[in-house]
C-alpha cells in the first residue's frame, strides 16, 4: 500500500511513497543448503513441500526489509532511497537525470538507416504464380502481437505455395477471448491491396472448394520445408485447399531476401489498424505530446500469473511466495525453477522500481512524462509506487482518455492492446521489462521507421547492479547501468545479423544511405548463409525465442488453457 505523506523534517519534504514489504534479493545459500538434504530425505507429501520450497528458494527466514524512503531535498533536488532503516542505507537518487552528453531521444546515426522492403525485380508477382484452386486457410494463435507474426508469415507461406490465401482468422479463444475478426482489426481492403502484386488474397474461400485439408506446419519451417511438407497435400485427390492451424512461429527465421522483404512489406506496411483504432491511437499520441515535447512510453509486463510462470521472486516475502506458488499450480508440467538462477541469467522481468531506476540511470529526469502500457500489475499501487515516485509524471490510456472514448474498445483485448501497440509505436523511447511479442514487434518496427529508441533492459547484466545498488553512489550505479545497457538502446547495427527473430530485427529490411541504396546492411542474407549459430549467452533476446515450447513471454497463457 502506498502511502502519500507530506512532511517538513528540516530541509527535507517528503514527497514520496513508503513501500514496506520490500524485501532484499539478499539470499542465504548456508541455511538453503541445510534444508534441502533434510527434505529430500523425508518422501511422500513432503515432495509437495519441497517443490514449494525450491520454488520459494531464496529462503525468506530473515529477509532485510528494505524500507524504500523517496524524499524530495530541496538542497540537492533528489530523492533518497533508504534501503535499509537498520544500517540506515542511502541511496540517493536524484530528480534530474544530469547531463550525460548522450542524446535522450534520438539514437545516434539513425539518420543513415532507412527502411527497405520493396521487391528486386527478379521478384514474380502474385499474377505469374497462383495456381488456381490452391487456396491457404490460416488461423493464428495467441495475443494480438503474436497473430501479427502468424498473419506476416502467413502471406509469406502462400507465397512460396503459389496459393491464394484466405483472409486468416484471429484467434477468438486464447486466453485474451477477443470476439473480434480480422475485419475489426486490421483494415482489410488496405490489407489485400497492398499486396495484391505479391499474393492473391481473398475474403472467403469459394464455395465450390473441394475437399479442405486440416493440419499444421512445423515449427520455424523453411521455403524448401514447406514444398517438401505442405505442397504434397494439394496434389491429393479433390484437395483445393489447405488450413494450417496455430499458425504462429512456422516459418523459419532465415529465408531469402526476398522473402524477408515480403514480411516487412506485410507487416510494416500491408497490416493496418481499422480507422476507429487509428483514430483513437493517434488521439493518444496527440495528448501526450501535448503535455511535453519528448515522452516515453513503457510497456509493462508484470501480472501475477506471468510471474509465477516465470519462477522469480521480487522481494515480497511469504505472502508473494504464497500467492505465486498457488499460482503456478495451474501448469502441471512446469518444472521448479531456483529464481535467483532465473534472475541471474536475466529471465526475470524488471520490476517497476527497477525501470524506474534503469530509466535515471539512463539520463530520463522526474520531468519525464511517460505513458505505460500494462496489464494487472501484481500488488497493483504498492508495486507501482517507487516507479510513479521517480516519474511522476504517469499516463495511462485510462488517464489520459474518458471511459466514455474507450467504451468502444475497452471489452475487446485485442483493440485495447492496438490502442497501446500505437503509442508504443509513436513514442519518442519505447521501452519494456519483458522480451514478450508486442516488445519483439514493436522493436523491430522502430528498427525500420528510423532506428527510434527502443530500451530492452539488459537484464543478465543489470541483476549485479540492482543487488550491489546500495554499495554504491548513484554516479556510479548511473554509469554502470548505461554501460550495462549499450547494445540494448535500438540504435542501428547493435544486433549481430542472424541473431535474434527477424520480426525484432529484421535486418534484410534496412538499408543504409551511405553504401548503395538498393543494398541491405545484411549481405550474409543475400545468399540465405545467415549464421547458422543462433544462441549465444550475451544475448538474452534469443534465448526465450529459440525454445519452440517454451516462450516464457509468448505462451505461458496458451498453457493455462
Ligand atoms: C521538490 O522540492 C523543490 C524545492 O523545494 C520543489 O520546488 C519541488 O516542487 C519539489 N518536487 C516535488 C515533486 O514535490
Ligand atoms: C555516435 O557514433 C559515432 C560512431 O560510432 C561515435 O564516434 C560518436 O561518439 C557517437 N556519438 C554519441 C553522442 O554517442
Ligand atoms: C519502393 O516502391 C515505392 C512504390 O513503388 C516507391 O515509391 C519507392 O521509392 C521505392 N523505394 C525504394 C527504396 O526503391
Ligand atoms: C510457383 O510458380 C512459379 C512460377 O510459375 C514456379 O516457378 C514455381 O515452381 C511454383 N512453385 C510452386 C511451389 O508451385
Ligand atoms: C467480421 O465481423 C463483422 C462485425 O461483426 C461482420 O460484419 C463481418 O461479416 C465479419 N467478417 C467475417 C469475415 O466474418
Ligand atoms: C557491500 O559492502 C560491504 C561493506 O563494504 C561488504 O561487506 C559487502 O560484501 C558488499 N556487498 C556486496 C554485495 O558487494
Ligand atoms: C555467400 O556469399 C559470400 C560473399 O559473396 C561468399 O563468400 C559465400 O561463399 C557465400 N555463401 C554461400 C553459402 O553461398
Amino acid at each position: 500500500m502506498s502511502i502519500m505523506k507530506k512532511k517538513k523534517n528540516r530541509d527535507y519534504e517528503l514527497i514520496g511513497v513508503q513501500i514496506l514489504q520490500c524485501f532484499k534479493f539478499r539470499h542465504h545459500h548456508q541455511r538453503r543448503r541445510r534444508l534441502l538434504p533434510l527434505l529430500s530425505a523425508v518422501s511422500g507429501c513432503l515432495l509437495l513441500l519441497f517443490a514449494v520450497m525450491s520454488f520459494l528458494s531464496p529462503p525468506i527466514a530473515t529477509p532485510h526489509r528494505r524500507h524504500l524512503t523517496l524524499i524530495n531535498t530541496s538542497i540537492t533536488k533528489g530523492i533518497e532511497v533508504h534501503m535499509n532503516v537498520d544500517q540506515e542505507k542511502v541511496f540517493r537518487v536524484p530528480m534530474s537525470g544530469g547531463r550525460l552528453g548522450r542524446e535522450l531521444w534520438s539514437s545516434n546515426q539513425s539518420n543513415f538507416f532507412y527502411g527497405c522492403s520493396n521487391a528486386s525485380h527478379g521478384f514474380s508477382t502474385a499474377e505469374m504464380n497462383t495456381e488456381p484452386n490452391r487456396y491457404l486457410l490460416i488461423a493464428t494463435s495467441g495475443g494480438l502481437n503474436q497473430q501479427r507474426t502468424g498473419i506476416t508469415d502467413a502471406v509469406v507461406a502462400a507465397y512460396i505455395l503459389n496459393a491464394t490465401l484466405v483472409v486468416p482468422k484471429l484467434d477468438q479463444k486464447s486466453f485474451w477471448k477477443d470476439a473480434s475478426n480480422f475485419s475489426e482489426i486490421f483494415d482489410v481492403e488496405w490489407f489485400i491491396k497492398y499486396l495484391s502484386k505479391d499474393v492473391k488474397i481473398i475474403k472467403q474461400l469459394p464455395e465450390e472448394v473441394g475437399k479442405i485439408i486440416t493440419t499444421r506446419a512445423p515449427r520455424k519451417c523453411n521455403e524448401k520445408c514447406y514444398q517438401t511438407r505442405i505442397l504434397p497435400i494439394f496434389s491429393k485427390k479433390r484437395v483445393q485447399a489447405v488450413q494450417l492451424t496455430k499458425f504462429d512461429y512456422r516459418l523459419s527465421n532465415r529465408l531469402d531476401i526476398d522473402l524477408q522483404k515480403l514480411r516487412c512489406r506485410v507487416n510494416y506496411h500491408a497490416l493496418r489498424f481499422t480507422d476507429p483504432i487509428l483514430e483513437m491511437g493517434h488521439k493518444l499520441v496527440q495528448r501526450m505530446r501535448a503535455k511535453s515535447k519528448h515522452f516515453i512510453a513503457l510497456h509493462l509486463r508484470f501480472e501475477s500469473d506471468m510471474l509465477a510462470f516465470s519462477g522469480c521472486y521480487y522481494g515480497g516475502g511469504a505472502k508473494e511466495i504464497k500467492q505465486l506458488s498457488a499460482i503456478r499450480k495451474r501448469w502441471k508440467t512446469l518444472h521448479t525453477k531456483n529464481p535467483e538462477k532465473e534472475r541471474r541469467h536475466g529471465k526475470c522481468p524488471l520490476s517497476p522500481e527497477e525501470v524506474g531506476l534503469m530509466l535515471r540511470g539512463l539520463g530520463y529526469g522526474n520531468e519525464v512524462h511517460i505513458y505505460v502500457a500494462s496489464g494487472q500489475v501484481y500488488n497493483g499501487e504498492e508495486t507501482l509506487a517507487p516507479l510513479k515516485a521517480l516519474f511522476p509524471n504517469f499516463h495511462t490510456k485510462e488517464t489520459i482518455a474518458t471511459k466514455e472514448e474507450l467504451a468502444q474498445f475497452s471489452s475487446y483485448s485485442a483493440r485495447m492492446a492496438a490502442l497501446d501497440f500505437i503509442v508504443c509505436d509513436q513514442s519518442d523511447v519505447f521501452v519494456t521489462n519483458n522480451n514478450g511479442n508486442m516488445a519483439k514487434i514493436l522493436a523491430g518496427r522502430r528498427r525500420y521507421f528510423g532506428h527510434k529508441p527502443t530500451i530492452r533492459p539488459n537484464a543478465k547484466k543489470l541483476y549485479g547492479l540492482f543487488l550491489n545498488r546500495d554499495n554504491m553512489t548513484w554516479e556510479e550505479f548511473g554509469s554502470r547501468v548505461r554501460t550495462s545497457q549499450i547494445g540494448f538502446m535500438g540504435d542501428p547495427n547493435e544486433v549481430k545479423p542472424g541473431r535474434g527473430e527477424f520480426h525484432e530485427n529484421p535486418i534484410s529490411c534496412i538499408c543504409n544511405n551511405e553504401e548503395d541504396k538498393s543494398s541491405s546492411t545484411d549481405n550474409d542474407n543475400n545468399n540465405n548463409s545467415e549464421l547458422e549459430v543462433f544462441s549465444d549467452d550475451d544475448e538474452q533476446e534469443t534465448e526465450y525465442a529459440e525454445d519452440d515450447d517454451n516462450y516464457v513471454w509468448n505462451q505461458w497463457r496458451e498453457e493455462k488453457i
